[in-house]
């Protein structure tokens, strides 16, 4: 394969293709065919995606599906699913898609099956929630357990953080879940406030247990139950999530309460495993496996759909097409339900750890440009924040709309106040202002083009949420792979650490740090009111001092 996708003939010819269509409009592409908003729409298993507002036409499809036949698509998802080494850097295989196999598959690593365990880890999950939930398990004074507190990070705290924020209609056993991440001392205050110790259980979810954030975080809630209930209170009060049994063990958690995962699973794509613990007590396994059971099914499709009609196929090339075609440098996701407030922050570790690279696979410039900046917020509030840069803005940010058919309120005039804003912004971005009577301001004219996505799912529930998850997972693997990037390492957040490290060493010494002149002026002056014991009673600092 060659190093760069721009290599590729058809690279040119989508270039080419783009220079020659970019006048078009999207009305013009619509007057052409009545039927477009039909026929440029595709379903799988209740979740529709209408891709009808892009400035492609038949010919744009045509080269993006030979786009992704050049560059080898098929024979990159069979390298996943078949347990290829794909993520190269680490010399690991992605299985993700595992995690929610049934039981009645096997698929081999190195010759042995890898589903047998994961069946054998949720089963044990299951029991736990089940015991939690029924009140079998309780806390080291008899009282039951009311509330899970999720201490992890990055993908050990974003997906089930955004799935209990959307499934929360689905827990009514009387156990809340809480989620602290940041090592932000206020994070942890804010958590723990209010909470009663006899009735809370930790959940440490790291995948390497070594991660400094979370160290911490665990740490002082340890230190908070202890001071509470005694030591002997931990082992009824704390289990972990790990695939590191050793740092668990001396953290002083009993492996009999750990929950382990595989190295083959990356951060970002944990939710399915034992990560999604917090959640799994808070909905209840049933409704955990039936996320799974979404994600399956989106697999399924992944893995045996033709391109032409395949989901995430369809969104990545879409993506390819805006990015590398149309100069797009942003892309926004818009979900039209509170419920899924978090999933532009789930979506933006997804995508941009997995896709922010600037090297390929092996090791050469990539020569193309890779993730755009993601960001979003649920309508209709972010219409009333920055949709005016959407609308009217010097950049074009082709974006995903996301709507709920049936939701799981009564409010009938709300849902249909929602569901109006949804089509209503979709139509103005793609044509502007269509009324043409009467002279307008330059500041009141709505150019349009501006393309977006509709993703339509029946309602919002484990199911569709696995679904969506699946949906855009294997959307970020089909750009990384048409990159030729390694979507699964994440090397780039290595140096930050590193430095973290040094800078927290020479922060809390006496030693003058020896960094850049701002560095050693910011650290000065931290460290001038850190020792001052505040703020306000710190010297004002002069140019000698820092
Ligand atoms: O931010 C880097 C990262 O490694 C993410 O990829 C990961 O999700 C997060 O840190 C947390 O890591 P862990 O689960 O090992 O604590």
């Amino acid at each position: 394969m060659p190093a760069s996708p721009s290599a590729l003939p058809v690279w040119h010819e989508l270039a080419t293709h783009r220079a020659e269509s970019a006048a078009t409009s999207m009305r013009e592409l619509f007057d052409r065919d009545p039927r477009r908003g039909t026929v440029l729409c595709a379903e799988h298993d209740g979740v529709v995606l209408d891709y009808s507002k892009n400035l492609v036409t038949e010919r744009t499809m045509g080269l993006l599906m030979r786009l992704a036949r050049d560059r080898g698509l098929a024979a990159g998802i069979e390298a996943m699913f078949g347990a290829a080494r794909i993520n190269t850097t680490e010399d690991r295989s992605v299985l993700h898609t595992v995690l929610r196999s049934p039981a009645s598959e096997s698929v081999l690593l190195d010759g042995v099956d890898v589903v047998g365990p994961v069946h054998e880890v949720l089963d044990r999950t299951s029991d736990l929630a089940e015991a939690i939930r029924s009140g079998r398990w309780c806390g080291a004074t008899g009282r039951r357990v009311r509330t899970v507190v999720n201490i992890g990070i990055g993908g050990s705290d974003l997906g089930p953080a955004m799935a209990y924020t959307a499934l929360r209609e689905f827990a009514q056993s009387g156990v809340e879940a809480r989620f602290v991440s940041n090592v932000d001392g206020h994070d942890i205050d804010r958590v723990l406030g209010g909470l009663d110790a006899e009735t809370t259980l930790f959940v440490v979810s790291s995948k390497t247990f070594t991660t400094i954030e979370t160290l911490t975080n665990a740490r002082t809630a340890r230190r908070w139950l202890v001071d509470r209930l005694g030591a002997e209170a931990v082992g009824r009060h704390f289990v972990a999530v790990s695939t590191n049994a050793g740092e668990v063990a001396a953290f002083g958690i009993d492996p009999a309460n750990m929950f382990e995962f595989w190295d083959w699973v990356g951060g970002r794509y944990s939710l399915p495993s034992a990560i999604g613990l917090s959640l799994m007590i808070a909905i209840g396994p049933g409704q955990f496996r039936e996320l799974l059971a979404g994600a399956h099914s989106i697999d399924q499709h992944f893995r045996t759909a033709p391109f032409e009609g395949n989901l995430p196929v369809l969104l990545g090339l879409l993506g390819i097409w805006h990015r590398n075609f149309c100069g797009a440098q942003a892309f926004a996701v818009l979900p039209y339900d509170q419920r899924l407030a978090l999933l532009p922050a789930y979506l933006q570790q997804l995508d941009m750890e997995s896709n922010g690279k600037s090297v390929d696979r092996h090791g050469r410039p990539v020569g193309v440009d890779t993730a755009p900046i993601l960001w979003g917020a649920p309508g209709t509030n972010g219409q009333h924040a920055f949709f005016q840069m959407l609308h009217q803005g010097t950049t074009v940010v082709p974006s995903d709309f996301i709507g709920v058919l049936d939701p799981a309120h009564t409010h009938r005039d709300h849902h249909d106040l929602l569901m109006a804003n949804l089509f209503a912004q979709t139509r103005a971005l793609a044509f502007g202002d269509l009324d043409s009577s009467g002279e307008r301001p330059p500041h009141r004219w709505f150019p349009g083009g501006r393309p977006s996505n509709t993703i339509l799912l029946p309602r919002l529930s484990p199911y569709t949420l696995g679904q969506l998850i699946a949906l855009y997972e294997h959307k970020v693997f089909v750009q990384g792979w048409i990159w030729g990037v390694n979507s699964f390492d994440q090397w780039g957040v290595e140096l930050g650490k590193k430095l973290a490290t040094g800078i927290h060493d020479d922060l809390t010494s006496d030693r003058a740090p020896a960094w850049d002149s701002s560095t050693n002026a910011l650290m000065m002056r931290y460290r001038r009111v850190r020792r001052a014991g505040g703020a306000d009673t710190a010297t004002a600092p002069t140019d000698e001092m820092i």
